[in-house]
């Protein structure tokens, strides 16, 4: 008897300990969120750091070497947020009161000015930009494919799982306490009883219904942000891009055709992006660029190295004998992808280029004055359908075009006829 009871306090010693182990691992997951959720808020936007670098840094410091001030590329790795932040900001200050900074200072006799005016954001939007790019893939061969758009990124879905994760343990925590209550063995109970029980003890909780409906309007919330990005708009979209392709050099100031690179926008529905065999056409002869050919701050030490980006890519060693070779050692370059319509939308540019005889200028803008490209238009279908009302189709020499001319031209009574008239109004014309 005594046996029993002795051995039946034991056992419930022993699933109280393990609903210890439950309640803390709960209590960490949930601080573990709040920790994500902290470091979120120091994450910063590498976009707009690089524009605060390159007008602020790049005369003292680069990524990748040491120039007045010491290389910054991976400077997070070795130094904390906050002593970046406080050196950023006032550097003479700082090393008046730590060690490091005044070991930092010793660096060179030339003083690092201070940024007062940078807040704890563009510091952390600069420091992301210091970190090492993510690696990048593609071209050596003649077919070049997309990253998929950087847009998104998945964050919330995390922290929405760890949320599910973390009500799941209070719910089976609370399954648990109220056994231990009845003094149940939990193992000996069939499953539908089980859950039957975790029911219950949901029914009973009012904190449960309340992370509920949380979690519900968070999922609402995510999936409908995802939906709208999804057909929403992303003009001005700018992707710092693998290899600093400048289209003003390249298209404006030497003058090189849009469609030598982009090939296929003649034929086909894409236009494609050239692959590193085009480029090579040309970079087989030229590594370096001019002494005064600028991309913002960055001047020739910079360009040159992002040719080497290129021969990296391809394979080229410039130095080998006979004016260079192959080493047969390729590494696809990955060019971020900026204009993207929605899966449900069609587009094709040859229809557009070859056939209405459109410029590419007419929808990417001024691409021959972009160092960096970006998304000049909207690209929504407002945008697509007042072209077609407005544009008129160039009939003159298209013999194909001449028939059906005269035959809409009569049926609208019209001299001339618009995309929308042709039928560039149809709903299945653009949409599948
Ligand atoms: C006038 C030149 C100059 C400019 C502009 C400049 N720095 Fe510096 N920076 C230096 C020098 C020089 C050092 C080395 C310390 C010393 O010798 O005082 C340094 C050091 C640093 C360090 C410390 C590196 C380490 O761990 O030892 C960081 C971080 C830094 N700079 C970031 C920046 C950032 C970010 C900007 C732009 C907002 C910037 N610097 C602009 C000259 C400059
Ligand atoms: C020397 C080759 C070259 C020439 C010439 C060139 N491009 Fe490009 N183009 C590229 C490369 C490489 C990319 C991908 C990198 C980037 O986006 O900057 C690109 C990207 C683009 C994109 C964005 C594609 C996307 O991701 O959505 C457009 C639009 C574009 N080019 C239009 C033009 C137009 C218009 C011209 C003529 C004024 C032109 N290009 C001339 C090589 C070229
Ligand atoms: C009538 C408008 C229009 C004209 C003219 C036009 N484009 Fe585009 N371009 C677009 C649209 C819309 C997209 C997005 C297509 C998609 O996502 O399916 C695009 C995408 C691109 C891309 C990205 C890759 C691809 O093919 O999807 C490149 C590169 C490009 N255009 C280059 C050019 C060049 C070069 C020309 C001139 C020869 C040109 N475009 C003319 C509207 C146009
Ligand atoms: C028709 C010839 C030609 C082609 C094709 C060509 N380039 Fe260039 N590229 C040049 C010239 C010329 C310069 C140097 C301009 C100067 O000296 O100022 C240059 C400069 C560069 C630079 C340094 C300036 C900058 O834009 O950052 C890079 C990087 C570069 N090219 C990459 C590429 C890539 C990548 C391709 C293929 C998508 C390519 N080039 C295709 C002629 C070409
Ligand atoms: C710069 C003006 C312009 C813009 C912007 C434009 N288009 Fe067009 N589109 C034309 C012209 C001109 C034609 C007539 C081509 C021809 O002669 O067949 C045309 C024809 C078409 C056709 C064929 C219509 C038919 O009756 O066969 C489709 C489909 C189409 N466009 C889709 C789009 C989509 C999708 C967009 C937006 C992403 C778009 N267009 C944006 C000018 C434009
Ligand atoms: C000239 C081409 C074109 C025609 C014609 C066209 N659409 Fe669209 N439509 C588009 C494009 C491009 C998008 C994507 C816009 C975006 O990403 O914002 C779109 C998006 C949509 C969307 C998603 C919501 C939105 O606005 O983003 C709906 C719904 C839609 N179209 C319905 C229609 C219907 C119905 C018709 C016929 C009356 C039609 N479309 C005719 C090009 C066209």
């Amino acid at each position: 008897m005594y046996q029993t009871r002795k051995k039946q306090l034991f056992i419930s010693m022993k699933s109280v300990k393990q609903h210890n182990l439950i309640s803390r691992l709960t209590l960490s997951t949930i601080a573990l969120l709040f920790l994500f959720t902290l470091n979120l808020s120091a994450q910063g936007d590498a976009k707009n750091g690089k524009k605060l670098f390159n007008s602020n840094c790049a005369a003292c410091h680069k990524l990748d070497k040491d120039l007045v001030g010491p290389a910054l590329g991976g400077i997070t790795e070795k130094r904390e947020n906050a002593w970046l932040k406080a050196w950023i900001k006032d550097n003479a200050a700082f090393q008046k009161v730590d060690a490091d900074a005044k070991e930092a200072a010793a660096y060179s006799p030339t003083a690092m000015n201070a940024f007062p005016q940078f807040s704890d954001q563009d510091i952390d939007d600069i420091l992301e930009y210091t970190k090492p790019q993510e690696p990048v893939i593609t071209a050596g061969g003649p077919v070049q494919t997309f990253a998929a758009p950087v847009k998104q990124d998945n964050t919330l879905l995390y922290i929405l799982g760890a949320i599910m994760v973390v009500m799941l343990l209070m719910l089976f925590n609370l399954y648990r306490t109220i056994n231990e209550l009845k003094g149940d063995a939990p193992k000996s109970r069939s499953f539908s009883e089980q859950a039957n029980g975790v029911w219950e003890a949901f029914k009973r909780n009012k904190f449960l219904h309340f992370l509920m409906v949380i979690f519900f309007l968070l999922m609402t919330a995510y999936f409908a942000f995802g939906w709208m990005s999804q057909v929403g708009v992303d003009q001005g979209y700018q992707p710092i891009q693998p290899i600093e392709f400048s289209h003003k050099i390249h298209a404006g100031d030497n003058k090189i055709d849009c469609q030598y690179c982009h090939s296929a926008a003649k034929h086909s529905k894409s236009s494609g992006i050239p692959s590193a065999n085009v480029c090579m056409n040309c970079h087989m002869n030229i590594s370096e660029v001019a002494d005064d050919t600028k991309i913002g701050n960055h001047g020739k030490d910079i360009l040159d190295k992002e040719i080497q980006k290129l021969y990296d890519a391809v394979g080229w060693d410039p130095e080998a004998a006979g004016g260079g070779a192959y080493t047969g050692e390729t590494k696809p370059i990955e060019w971020v992808r900026i204009h993207n319509l929605p899966d449900f939308a069609y587009f094709n540019h040859s229809q557009h280029v070859n056939v209405a005889g459109q410029k590419c200028q007419k929808c990417h803008g001024p691409v021959e004055e972009m160092d960096e490209l970006y998304q000049y238009a909207p690209l929504t279908m407002d945008w697509c359908i007042s072209c077609h009302r407005e544009t008129e189709v160039d009939m003159t020499e298209n013999g194909y075009y001449k028939k059906i001319h005269e035959q809409l031209a009569k049926k609208y009574g019209v001299e001339k006829v618009t995309v929308a008239e042709m039928g560039g109004m149809e709903c299945g014309k653009c949409h599948y």
